[in-house]
């Protein structure tokens, strides 16, 4: 086993073309070191523009690897960068809670602009949520959204921070709807939004997915076992010439049960639904136990019986910032043309 100092080195050498790659399209926030795939089990390392964002989830790590990592890491990029580190090995811990390994400066705490593919985006290193505000393995996807929105209608579901629907918008889509249950993650979108000033405003539905995406499905909304439902905003049927559709692995709310392993059909036959003949649908499946064989099996069979005929299927597989050793990334994303 090499040691850590070594396999940040041959990390960092293996993405040397990379990042001059994405230093070019304007990004400056991506993958160091992917530690399962790269010699050290629950270790990450992020940059986030001014950020280095240090990241353990088995045990914390010692002062003097923490202090080697940033050394070598801004001897790579030739330039300083404000450390967090959070140690999340403990049971839901985000903070550095011992302060003679390391407290991180005021300034790096603060909110951040980081960018891709040539977008602003906040940044938080560190928050109540799990991830500092932009998910770094969907940037292909985000990608592939800037390069194919012109002229259509977009719908971005499990909107998050908006990251997909701020490229619709800068590829030039006539409009942008992002829609996500949690009003925090949308005002972050809305915040993105006001960091790109030079795009055309997008459209925000704070809604639980289950009933927004049915209504536009045109299903009906039932209660399970006769429950009184929550309220939600009422939505015309309509279709969509571009869906993109990236759940959480799992997640539980009055309306239904975002389960990515035993239902994703459920999530899938209202999205496909609500996109227009001719159109295309971005779908992601991020649990690392789903395999992509078996998935897309089923994807196409939730069309298929659907009447919906998948005209053309490609894959969009995370940047080499996400190294897979089995060529298995556990983000898969398919994009069914339909
Ligand atoms: C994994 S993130 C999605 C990542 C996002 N697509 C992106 O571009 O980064 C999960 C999001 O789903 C939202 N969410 C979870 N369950 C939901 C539900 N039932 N209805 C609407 N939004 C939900 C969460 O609030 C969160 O923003």
């Amino acid at each position: 086993m090499p040691s850590l100092d070594q396999a940040l080195r041959a990390a960092l050498a293996a993405r040397e073309n990379l990042l001059a790659v994405l230093h070019a399209q304007g990004t400056d926030c991506y993958r160091l070191f992917h530690g399962s795939q790269e010699g050290a089990p629950g270790l990450t390392v992020d940059r986030y523009g001014p950020q280095l964002l240090v990241q353990s989830f088995h045990q914390p790590l010692e002062a003097d690897d923490l202090h080697s990592i940033v050394g070598s890491v801004e001897a790579c990029l030739g330039q300083p960068l404000l450390l967090v580190y959070n140690d999340r090995s403990k049971s839901n811990s985000r903070i550095d809670r011992d302060p003679t390994l390391f407290q991180a400066e005021d300034a790096a705490l603060e909110d951040m602009v980081s960018r891709e593919w040539g977008l602003n985006y906040r940044v938080r290193g560190r928050h109540a949520g799990q991830d500092p505000l932009l998910f770094l393995d969907l940037r292909n996807a985000r990608g592939w959204v800037k390069a194919n929105s012109a002229g259509k209608a977009v719908l971005n579901l499990f909107a998050y921070t908006c990251g997909v629907g701020l490229c619709a918008a800068a590829g030039g889509a006539s409009e942008v709807i992002n829609l996500d249950f949690a009003q925090g993650n949308l005002a972050v979108g809305q915040e993105n939004g006001a960091l790109n000033p030079e795009l055309p405003t997008m459209q925000f539905i704070q809604s639980d997915y289950f009933p927004a995406i049915r209504q536009l499905a045109d299903l009906p909304i039932s209660s399970r076992r006769g429950q009184k439902l929550p309220s939600y905003p009422r939505l015309q049927p309509r279709q969509f010439e571009l869906v993109f559709l990236d759940p959480p692995a799992w997640a539980k709310s009055a309306f239904g049960t975002v389960d990515l392993l035993r239902d994703y059909q459920s999530l899938l036959k209202p999205a496909l639904l609500a996109t227009a003949e001719g159109g295309t649908l971005v779908c992601c499946n991020n649990l690392a136990k789903v395999e992509m064989s078996d998935w897309r099996a089923q994807v196409l069979r939730c069309a298929e019986k659907l009447g919906r005929q998948v005209q053309d299927c490609q894959v969009i597989v995370p940047a080499p910032d996400f190294p897979s050793q089995d060529a298995k990334p556990p983000l898969k994303t398919l994009i069914l043309h339909l």
